[in-house]
């Protein structure tokens, strides 16, 4: 499907997703593999460069991963970064040395002999660096291209056998000419030639779909968010009514949200949706529990057994499709883990039943959450859609702290509503990552005109963050929460106290529960 494409193998860094990324605006096709790949089997796939990505560990530690060594005898030009580079340097004859004081920062990085990898740069370049050990003997063939004061050997290359190794890291935005010096390897030293653009990757997903449906059925669980959303127009583009869309009203979503998504997906964009009813099977279910990960299982359990039922009625279909993302599929087999990977594992809810058999079809599995924006905007979802904040598959579930009562998810949906009303009157909706209220399991005494009361409290959770693992509380303007606490207290019966939490994660988490 991608004419060139780049391997990158995973040591571990943090930064190895950036280098994905990076290769990707250069509109190249990149996926990461795990570093171990055999060599063999990566050739099969025919990648037009391979880079070994930076990683925790030093290569002079015993048990430090290490690569399939026949990756440097199969004629494919390669880049080493950072740990990659050090792993290079000793595969191929150099030298490492367990370096005494780490270097972290920034360094001036000074450019010896003119090479293809710096084209276009001066002749000193800021980079930022962040090793331990050092390359302290070129391997046979390798020439200097560039020094810092602390490493003499910071680039080093092998033009016959285009190997590069730098000990750099290019993909962060604190090299400035990082992104330049990508794409020197990627097209003048590797010859890539860009075909990877979202107008491209959705012309041939549909095609793709078509030819593997075919006249079959295929099954999707809308759910609203962006994912499932850019998933069923996908599908809808590629096989019409063949496609059979479930969203399922657990009783448990925003106010309004049903309405909304029947508006748009059925009526609007035609697609084949029947929205089920389930909300009393889910309050049944939830009824008189307190504690969150028992809410999440049942709740998970649940969607299974409605989806299962509801697929049965629609008589025989072979695919189900999922809107499963590129970073969920590298998290759950990166040989690190890594905190991002039991992040996830409370994400599973509306999962893929294991025992149902149908044929899985995951036509996202290849994109970052940005490119399958970017791909909704291709097909024309609306941005109200498309940058919506995100929304926790149990729902306001866990924001109803404590037991759940239709009352008190009613009381949750009238407030939370009113917080996001005023918070994209402000403008700030897209500015935060997330922002909804939380319904407390206490009582406080109030006063309303001449009558005392004794009624729920909400808070406000309000935070900013780039990928949900850390994140900030917002300072929302007094003026909006001023409004945001009166009309809550005014327009909601049962609510006379507003709090506003100032917690950031960690040590806190996002949602309350
Ligand atoms: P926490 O509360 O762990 O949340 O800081 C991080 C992000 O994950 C969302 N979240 C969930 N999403 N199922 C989901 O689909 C869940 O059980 C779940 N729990 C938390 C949360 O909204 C935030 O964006």
């Amino acid at each position: 499907m991608h004419k060139d494409w780049v391997a990158i193998l995973d040591f571990g860094s943090q930064y190895t997703y950036l280098i994905a990324r990076r290769v990707r605006e250069c509109g190249i096709y990149s996926e990461i593999l795990p570093y171990k790949i055999d060599a063999q089997k990566l050739l099969s796939r025919k990648p037009s460069a391979i880079i070994l990505s930076g990683g925790p560990a030093g290569v002079m530690a015993r048990k430090s991963p290490m690569c399939d060594k026949d990756i440097f005898n199969i004629s494919i030009p390669v880049l080493g970064i950072c740990y990659g580079a050090q792993l290079m340097a000793k595969v191929l004859g150099g030298k490492v040395t367990k370096a005494r004081a780490r270097e972290y920062g920034k360094a001036i990085l000074k450019i010896k002999s003119s090479n293809s990898l710096f084209k276009g740069l001066g002749k000193e370049e800021a980079v930022w660096m962040s090793h331990g050990d050092k390359i302290t003997a070129l391997p046979p063939g390798f020439k200097i291209i560039g020094s810092t004061n602390n490493a003499r050997i910071a680039v080093m290359g092998d033009r016959a056998r285009r190997f590069y190794g730098v000990q750099f890291h290019p993909e962060v935005v604190h090299t400035p000419k990082g992104k330049r010096i990508l794409r020197n390897f990627l097209f003048d030293i590797a010859r890539c030639r860009s075909s990877w653009n979202m107008r491209s990757f959705v012309q041939s997903t549909i095609q793709m779909l078509r030819d593997r449906i075919g006249t079959e059925k295929v099954l999707c669980a809308l759910s609203g968010g962006v994912d499932s959303s850019v998933l069923a127009l996908l599908l809808h583009k590629a096989v019409g009514n063949n496609l059979r869309a479930i969203f399922i009203d657990n009783g448990l979503l925003r106010k309004n949200e049903v309405n909304l998504v029947k508006k748009r997906f059925k009526n609007y964009y035609r697609i084949n949706l029947k929205v089920v009813n389930a909300q009393d099977i889910f309050l049944r279910g939830l009824k008189g529990i307190k504690n969150p990960e028992a809410k999440r299982k049942i709740i998970g359990r649940l969607f299974i057994r409605v989806f299962e039922r509801e697929a049965k009625k629609l008589g025989r279909i072979k695919f189900l499709a999922q809107g499963t993302l590129y970073p969920d599929v590298i998290e759950s087999r990166s040989p690190w883990g890594g905190p991002s990977a039991t992040i996830k594992t409370h994400h599973n809810v509306g999962g893929l039943p294991p025992h149902l058999k149908f044929e899985l079809i995951e036509p996202l599995k290849e994109l970052f959450k940005d490119e399958a924006r970017a791909v909704g905007r291709e097909l024309g979802l609306p941005d109200d859609i498309i940058l919506r904040q995100p929304f926790p598959g149990p729902g306001l579930a866990v924001r109803v702290i404590g037991t759940i009562t239709k009352e008190r998810l009613n009381l949750l949906r009238q407030a939370d509503w009113i917080l996001i009303d005023e918070i994209k009157k402000a403008k700030l909706y897209r500015k935060l990552w997330q922002s909804f209220c939380v319904l407390l399991p206490i009582k406080t005494v109030g006063v309303m005109g001449d009558k005392r009361t004794y009624e729920n409290a909400v808070a406000i959770r309000a935070v900013t963050s780039e990928d949900a693992m850390t994140a900030h509380w917002a300072k929302l303007p007094y003026e909006v929460l001023e409004r945001v606490s009166s009309r809550i207290i005014n327009e909601v019966k049962g609510i006379n106290r507003v709090l506003y939490d100032i917690s950031s994660k960690p040590p806190s988490t996002i949602e309350w529960e």
